[in-house]
């Protein structure tokens, strides 16, 4: 049984995603041993508590130094003890302590299709603001695993979706959740748990 921490900041959604997946029996061998935010008005705290799932509130914001939060988040972290933490929407940087403590075991939700509009500035509506400036005909979303760069982890999978015209970042952002997000991040903690993700230098190979 794999036991998957979830780190959120905002709606929820993916969290969402997984706790139907899991409550549903698609994905069998992993459980949401906790949700961690930084955010104590995130409606992914209401998401898990609807669901029995333990709520965890740790913010920068709480502690005088970077490092004193760095170092108290990961012992929290560790007391929990997961085998897989996941990022879904969560907008706090991950300590490279961390990192370098759960190699290959953290897992990020990004919404383009890496190496497109990624990196440092890219996150939430500025992503698909980008997407809709370059003209791009497709955008999607991908899954990937985090290391000590910004999105630059080995990627695990990646769904496109079309760019209609007319879409707004508004709803060029719906549709890359809805067709992409809520599929695919569900579906790499299901290849996790099945233990059919290998990764070798930067390349994480599904089987
Ligand atoms: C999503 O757009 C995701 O791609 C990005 O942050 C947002 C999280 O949304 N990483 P939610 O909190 O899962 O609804």
């Amino acid at each position: 049984m794999l036991n998957v921490v979830v780190m959120v900041s905002g709606g929820g959604t993916n969290l969402q995603a997984i706790i139907d997946n899991i409550e549903s029996g698609q994905i069998r061998n992993a459980r949401i041993t906790a949700v961690i935010s930084n955010n104590a008005n995130a409606y992914a705290l209401e998401r898990a508590k609807k669901h029995g799932i333990p709520a965890v509130c740790i913010s920068p914001k709480d502690f005088s130094s970077r490092q004193e939060f760095n170092e108290a988040f990961l012992e929290k972290v560790e007391e929990i003890g997961p085998d897989l933490i996941v990022l879904a929407g969560f907008l706090v940087v991950i300590p490279p302590e961390m990192i370098r403590r759960y190699p290959n075991q953290i897992i990020n939700i990004h919404p383009s299709l890496i190496p497109s509009f990624c990196g440092t500035g890219y996150y939430g509506l500025k992503v698909h603001e980008a997407a809709l400036a370059r003209g791009v005909k497709v955008a999607g979303a991908t899954v990937h695993f985090v290391d000590e760069g910004t999105d630059t982890g080995p990627i695990i999978l990646q769904k496109a979706v079309e760019v209609r015209n007319g879409d707004t970042p508004e709803i060029l952002q719906r549709r890359v959740m809805e067709e992409a997000e809520w599929q695919i991040l569900p579906r790499a903690i299901e290849l996790i748990a099945e233990g059919r993700v290998k990764v070798t230098g930067n390349i994480a190979e599904v089987s």
